[in-house]
């Protein structure tokens, strides 16, 4: 799928793998719509790349329905749909004070991370449906999801988080089935450390992210945000790419804490 001409939506656009992402797609020619709560950064990146900033927050309907009309506005089909928009939460299931997980919070997550992607990629796949095909394929588009190597190898403490990303990988293989009558393909990423601003910036986030490191097997660091933007790129791109539940971790492999 060439994205040169067409548009692009990305939720989580504001900051971090979604803003690279963004940046990378506008680079190769899309019109890019960013879809995230932070007005002020959300407005400055779409400025910045000559694209759109609609203010969603994912885990509303009609917010993302605003967003991917906005899409549609461009006058550019929409082709390329990426879910970045996410939150992280630390709880235990039984906390250390005896009080189970608060169910809250743990709604809270689920909401953002699972509801969220499944709202965009919907929503969004329903607009792509009514685009032309893009080639002889008959393809009209590309998801791509963004879940986390905590999907499938959750630490303590990351219960909500690993539930709400171990669904978006639940859903890559049934989403990719039902939206190939239209002609767009469903990939998921599982990132595993990543240096964004998702972790902070206090001396405590540097120590913290030392230690995240740790077990990653080579090369030895955080992975970028332009690495995973490359990886989008490649993802959508590559046409025979679907249905597929890819690591991008360094080789790491999640320890209990
Ligand atoms: N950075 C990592 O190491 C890492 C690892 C695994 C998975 N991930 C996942 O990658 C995605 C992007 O993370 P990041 O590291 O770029 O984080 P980030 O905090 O830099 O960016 C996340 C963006 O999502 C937006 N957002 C949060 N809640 C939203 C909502 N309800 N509606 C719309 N936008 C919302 C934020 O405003 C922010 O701009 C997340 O889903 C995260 O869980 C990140």
């Amino acid at each position: 799928m060439d994205v040169n001409g067409s548009a692009a939506i990305i939720s989580g656009g504001a900051s971090g793998l979604g803003e690279a992402t963004a940046r990378e797609l506008a680079r190769q020619g899309a019109t890019v719509v960013i879809a995230d709560l932070n007005e002020e950064r959300g407005k400055a990146v779409a400025d910045e790349l000559g694209g759109v900033f609609a203010r969603t927050d994912v885990s509303d309907q009609d917010q993302v329905r605003a967003a991917v009309d906005a899409a549609v506005a461009t006058g550019r089909p929409l082709r390329v749909v990426v879910n970045s928009a996410g939150i992280g939460w630390a709880e235990r299931t039984v906390n250390r004070d005896g009080n189970p997980h608060n169910p809250d919070s743990y709604r809270k997550v689920i909401e953002v991370n699972l509801i969220g992607t499944f709202n965009l990629m919907s929503i969004a796949a329903a607009a792509i449906a009514r685009t032309d095909p893009a080639d002889a394929d008959g393809q009209r588009g590309v998801v791509i999801n963004t879940a986390s190597v905590a999907a499938l190898e959750g630490q303590t403490g990351q219960l909500a988080y690993s539930a709400s990303k171990g669904g978006i990988v639940g859903m890559t293989v049934p989403a990719a089935r039902d939206l190939a009558a239209i002609g767009v393909r469903v990939n998921t990423i599982c990132p595993g450390i990543i240096d964004t601003p998702i972790y902070g910036f206090s001396g405590n986030a540097e120590e913290f992210k030392a230690k995240l490191v740790a077990p990653v097997v080579f090369p030895k660091r955080m992975g970028r945000a332009d690495e995973f933007a490359q990886l989008v790129l490649s993802l959508v791109r590559n046409d025979y790419m679907n249905a597929e539940v890819i690591r991008f971790d360094g080789g790491i492999r999640f320890q209990p804490k």
